[in-house]
């Protein structure tokens, strides 16, 4: 079972260690943390705050469902809530640390222009793009529209420096080795050099010079010695996966090079590929593990502070906690704290501030 404590955090290692959910305003529990030590340590912050929908959400809880959170905001007040959370959390952030705030169209641009006052433009990294949930197009029984069906939410990514460089974000996809054209038609003379007794009037070969009569020579080394024995890929894995191979076939005009196999894509930022919300908890605006696995696997590392200042049932929480980050949370809503408490189990403080 999670401790019910009322915590009186000091600025001391020790505390920073723990992973805390806060049941209050998040502004109190904003302003409380900066106040005990936590300026400048969180390395991660996801929010996925009400979105200015003018809907209620509930909690599902067997047959029955209660009233999770209201988002009846009227636009003016909304974006104010927004910027005083936002500036605040922003001095949370670590050095080389990041914010991602889900919304939609409902309010993502006028956010957006709230982030570049906040943040500064060179601080923003991305508007993440990512498939809506179960919601289905509904429009085939009408036979006249306001406007399309909406598919999409938009993260925005913001960082604290624009001096922090990210590791190209992976995902998994397998892709099998192939040859392809060695020849390519963008056109720079110096990368024109004799190759298998070609020399081009126009274009130029992919790689420099020196590059690709290594990779021709390894080849010839591997079509000598090796082909009778292994495959080339079989080849390729035994020798560390470093070598690169260039040959020419009779009959086919140019030479080829070799693309090994692929186990992962760099991903850009149009995320159709996994799945923004999920159903597993009964609390109505749940994002999908997937998405915070993404979002925390890629752009925090490995003992970060990763914190959810409106983490409704704790997604980003337990992903933070499988990863093996530490984390922070807050909710407003006994619903949500309800939700939360139930999927973490325990190795967390609840933090009591008022
Ligand atoms: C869209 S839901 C978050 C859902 C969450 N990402 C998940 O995976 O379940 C927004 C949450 O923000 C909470 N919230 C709204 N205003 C808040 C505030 N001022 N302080 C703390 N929590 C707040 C709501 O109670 C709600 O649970």
């Amino acid at each position: 079972m999670a401790q019910r404590t009322r915590l009186a955090l000091k600025p001391h290692d020790s505390d920073l260690k723990k992973n805390l959910l806060f049941h209050c305003d998040n502004l109190d529990c904003i302003n409380y943390l900066q106040k005990h030590g936590f300026e400048s340590k969180i390395d991660l912050v996801y929010i996925d705050p009400p979105f200015l929908s003018g809907e209620r959400y509930f909690r599902r809880v067997d047959n029955d469902s209660n009233l999770a959170f209201e988002d009846l905001w009227k636009q003016s007040k909304y974006l104010e809530m927004m910027h005083k959370r936002l500036a605040e959390i922003r001095k949370l952030l670590s050095k080389d640390g990041s914010i991602f705030v889900h919304l939609d169209w409902h309010a993502v641009h006028y956010v957006k222009v709230m982030m570049d006052r906040i943040f500064g433009p060179e601080n923003f990294r991305n508007e993440i793009i990512v498939k809506r949930g179960r919601r289905k197009n509904l429009q085939y029984q009408f036979e006249s529209i306001d406007r399309m069906h909406t598919a999409y939410d938009s993260i925005l990514w913001y960082s604290k420096s624009a001096e922090t460089k990210f590791a190209p974000p992976l995902a998994k996809h397998h892709s099998k080795a192939k040859w392809m054209g060695f020849w390519s038609n963008v056109n720079r003379p110096t990368m024109r050099y004799e190759i298998f007794g070609v020399r081009l009037v126009r274009g130029q070969w992919k790689w420099a010079k020196e590059r690709a009569l290594k990779a021709v020579e390894n080849y010839r080394l591997y079509e000598q010695k090796f082909s009778s024995m292994m495959t080339l890929e079989e080849y390729w894995e035994s020798t560390g996966k470093k070598l690169e191979f260039v040959r020419k076939r009779p009959g086919v005009k140019y030479a080829e090079y070799w693309i090994p196999p692929k186990t992962h894509r760099i991903i850009d930022n149009v995320w159709l590929d996994i799945q923004a919300y999920n159903y597993s908890t009964g609390y109505g605006t749940e994002k999908h593990a997937q998405l915070l696995e993404r979002i925390i696997g890629q752009f925090s590392k490995e003992d970060g502070l990763v914190a959810d200042f409106f983490c409704g049932s704790g997604t980003t929480l337990a992903i933070a906690q499988k990863l093996g980050r530490r984390w922070i949370g807050c909710d407003s809503s006994p619903a949500a704290i309800a939700v939360t408490k139930k999927r973490l189990g325990s190795g967390f403080s609840i933090v009591n501030i008022n």
